[in-house]
């Protein structure tokens, strides 16, 4: 099978091939990483544009650092000093970016659906770094493909995501992308943020946090995300604190082969005790590492890389 998607917009349009495409893509570019010199002109003479309305750290920095490594040039749009401040709409930004000949333009905005808006009038592929409470699709093809390096398979596995479900964009890239490759996903975390409708979704829903880590092959750990919410999800940070946050005694009742995962930004001492953070089982930072190799696949796939066999080469 060969790569035909000019965007990269959710994992939900996803299938299982393409999927394990990207991951084996990204998995011939990590050797870059190890080279003296860290590049390849796959890219060379493209343009890439980091739109990114709202802020990131991991995400624009290693799209960034994937960009140079294929050799492309990059721009870093900051919303902040942009045009946009003065009422000027995102279509207009978008095409005025497109008039500069941009060919890839990375989007990260807190409207659901802003890169699939994007996709419908520009030539230029898109690619989504998160739209709002809706998707990420790369931080799911960067966790599934840490999973998968580290478990050997991912069909079969028991993964529990904990946390803040019903506004988490990860979460819904992630459930989707590990129903896609075969795992079986429960959800945890207080009923005000992970409702039973994610049940249609193929998920199992439990309020028992230690049912929710005893079977578990991995524990994914969602961060409250505060700027979503419209209201507050539960009495207070020490309560969840203390009912939903992995430390030492609740990781006691997990397997001692369990994976600890976290998209970031992390809040130490909410969802997770720092000791647990850092501990051996964490694989939080080579989540990061993993990211720009993984980024590096979609930049190369979307601009017309047919799959990994055209990286050897
Ligand atoms: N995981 C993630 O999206 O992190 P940033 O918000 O820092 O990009």
């Amino acid at each position: 099978m060969n790569w035909q998607r000019h965007h990269l917009l959710d994992i939900e349009s996803l299938s299982a091939e393409e999927i394990t495409m990207v991951h084996d893509t990204a998995r011939a570019f990590r050797e870059v990483g190890s080279r003296a010199i860290k590049k390849v002109p796959v890219l060379r003479g493209k343009t890439v544009i980091n739109l990114f309305v709202e802020p990131s750290t991991r995400t624009r920095i290693s799209f960034e650092l994937a960009a140079q490594r294929l050799t492309a040039d990059v721009i870093n749009f900051s919303a902040e000093a942009s045009s946009l401040k003065k009422g000027e709409t995102l279509k207009d930004t978008a095409r005025n970016l497109e008039a500069l000949n941009a060919d890839i333009i990375i989007i990260r905005h807190s409207a659901t659906g802003a890169p699939h808006f994007l996709s419908r009038f520009l030539n230029a592929s898109v690619i989504n770094a998160g739209d709002g409470a809706h998707e990420h699709p790369t931080q799911a093809l960067l966790d599934t493909f840490t999973i998968r390096e580290r478990k050997g398979k991912i069909a079969g596995l028991n993964v529990t995501i904990l946390g803040d479900i019903l506004y988490s964009r990860v979460a819904r890239s992630n459930i989707w992308a590990l129903l896609k490759l075969g795992a079986k996903v429960t959800l945890c975390g207080p009923p005000t943020l992970v409702p039973r409708v994610f049940e249609k979704m193929g998920c199992r829903v439990t309020y028992d946090v230690n049912e929710a880590v005893a079977d578990a092959d991995i524990i994914n750990l969602l961060r409250i995300q505060h700027e979503r919410q419209r209201k507050a999800m539960f009495p207070s940070l020490n309560e969840y604190a203390s009912l939903f946050g992995l430390n030492r005694a609740l990781l006691a009742k997990a397997k001692p082969d369990v994976l600890i995962m976290h998209p970031g930004p992390i809040n130490r001492g909410v969802e997770i005790d720092s000791e647990i953070a850092d501990c051996e089982r964490s694989v939080i930072l080579e989540q990061v590492t993993n990211g720009l190799a993984v980024r590096m696949a979609v930049l190369f796939l979307v601009s017309g890389g047919k799959g990994p066999q055209e990286v050897a080469a």
